[in-house]
């Protein structure tokens, strides 16, 4: 495969890498984040185009803190800093680095002298050190100072190297995208080709030679991921591949149709539709507990899924995205199929060789891919949505007629957010049923006994911890007058104002 040499990011045990491996991609530039624990040699057997050691929570000089072996900075290969990285490279060089008692945390004015990253002049950066440098190494010039920071930044353009004590990556840095790229273009000398035109190409190619011409198999979801990675697959191979729709019948409004129609006009992709629907219902037909719940749907999506390839399929593929294979301690190598994959995961015995073409990839790349690639906006920007799908949103046993009522008011939920135009402010919008509790309620002239339905908007980065959204409430009393209005059986809506913890997203 020809992916472009990479600017690899040293991650020194924070949540700073993965921020700068984004930020170098969007100044074009192909990144991959390393463990520190990776050996120089290691390092420079991926002929880096770059290296950026990241931040990180130790001290440099505490026993047992990662450090960096000096000879990186002999091999020719230009290196950032970055807070904990440029400390780590003013100690390898002969520099010092001390606790002097004046940390910095936050917004911090700066004074820059004009150099290879920046001008003169005072900038706000971002702050967060106890220690600082108090020497530059010999060579280097000092170019950025601050009240706690002496040294702030240092840089020894001829040997391509360079460190600020600051985050240039994240956003409260104002200038720190434009230091960055005049570190990655001017230091490193590096082009910014990393487009989506050559993402799309490098990919193409890499599946082409992976499969040959065996034949592939994608389960679609109706998800952002397995709609990308099969587009992708089908570019690069067309009638190869073959997808397969497990309709469950557990889907939202539309969805399926969504699949089965607008994801095949666009695509042209050979879809094999399985409706298995009544086979799921009858399989949860009085069960209550939720993890049985998901153990019945997954063992059913199998059976259907597996029913449905072709038996001369020796590929398979998954949406599996770079930060599942970062944040899994894995670099390269061959994957395993993910425990919690979609719906369940797929069984042990299935042998397949899996072709991942998202792998190096984070979500939003995944969905600008989805638009050059010609999928609908709706299922690019879709919110995540889980595998055994409504069945977790009833609050009690599953039926047919409980499906329509949650449908229903899952749609107006969804109707309203988009007409209010805040779908990209929320992360998910689970409407649940609570199928079990029945509420009094008024109703025209008569007193009504139905059921209530939760909204649970939700904001999050990666639904790990989440915080209840403050939408408009205007929006919320829109969404339950035309909820109570419209949807029979229910007659009271409330709102779900926990973050996660101490609650979950979904309620099952
Ligand atoms: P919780 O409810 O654990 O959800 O806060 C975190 C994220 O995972 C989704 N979720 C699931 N996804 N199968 C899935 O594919 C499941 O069984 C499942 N349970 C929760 C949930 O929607 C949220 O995005």
């Amino acid at each position: 495969m020809t992916m472009p040499r990479p600017v690899l990011v040293v991650d020194f045990g924070a949540q700073y890498a993965q921020l700068i491996a984004r930020r170098v991609r969007e100044a074009r530039v192909y990144s991959e984040i390393v463990p520190h624990s990776m050996s120089i040699d290691e390092m420079l057997a991926r002929n880096p185009a770059a290296i950026i050691l990241s931040g990180g929570p130790s001290s440099v000089y505490e026993a047992g803190a990662p450090q960096v072996d000096a000879k990186l900075f002999d091999a020719g290969v230009p290196v950032f800093g970055i807070c904990y990285g440029f400390q780590a490279m003013a100690q390898a060089l002969g520099g010092t680095v001390a606790h002097t008692g004046s940390r910095e945390f936050g917004g911090t004015p700066v004074l820059l002298s004009a150099s290879a990253l920046f001008g003169a002049g005072e900038q706000n950066v971002w702050m967060s050190h106890g220690d600082c440098v108090t020497a530059a190494p010999a060579g280097f010039t000092v170019t950025a100072s601050s009240g706690g920071a002496p040294v702030a930044a240092f840089e020894n353009v001829a040997q391509g190297l360079a460190g600020v004590q600051f985050h240039p990556e994240v956003k409260h840095t104002p200038g720190g995208q434009t230091m960055l790229e005049r570190f990655l273009y001017e230091i490193a000398k590096i082009e910014p080709t990393w487009t989506m035109g050559n993402i799309i190409d490098d990919a193409v190619e890499a599946i082409r030679s992976q499969v040959g011409s065996g034949a592939v198999v994608c389960g679609l979801s109706g998800g952002v991921d397995s709609a990308v990675a099969a587009a992708l697959v089908h570019r690069a191979v067309g009638d190869q591949l073959t997808c397969v729709f497990v309709d469950h019948g557990l889907l939202r409004a539309g969805e399926a149709e969504q699949v089965e129609r607008d994801y095949v006009a666009a695509t042209g992709i050979k879809l094999k539709v399985v409706d298995a629907s009544g086979r799921f219902l009858s399989a949860l037909a009085g069960v209550t507990d939720p993890e049985q719940k998901r153990k019945i749907i997954g063992r059913e999506f199998i059976r259907a899924f597996e029913a449905a390839v072709p038996s001369d399929t020796r590929f398979l593929v998954q949406g599996t995205l770079y930060p599942d294979v970062v944040e899994s301690g894995g670099g390269t190598g061959t994957a395993n199929i993910k425990s919690h994959h979609n719906v369940g995961g797929l069984p042990d015995d299935m042998q397949f060789q899996l072709v991942e073409p998202l792998r190096t990839l984070f979500k939003d790349e995944v969905r600008a891919l989805g638009v050059e690639l010609g999928l609908p906006e709706a299922m690019v920007y879709r919110h995540p949505f889980p595998g055994p799908g409504l069945a977790i949103r009833i609050i009690g046993e599953v039926t047919a007629s409980r499906l329509e009522v949650l449908r229903a008011a899952d749609l107006i939920a969804r109707e309203e957010l988009t007409a209010s135009g805040l779908d990209r402010d929320v992360w998910q919008f689970p409407v649940v049923l609570l199928a079990d509790v029945r509420s009094v309620g008024v109703q025209g002239d008569g007193r009504t006994y139905g059921h209530p339905i939760v909204l649970r908007p939700v904001s999050s980065e990666d639904a790990m911890t989440a915080d209840w959204s403050r939408l408009p409430y205007e929006l919320i009393a829109r969404i339950s007058t035309r909820i109570t209005n419209e949807v029979r059986d229910v007659n009271r809506v409330v709102l779900d104002v926990t973050s996660k913890p101490p609650g979950t997203i979904e309620w099952e």
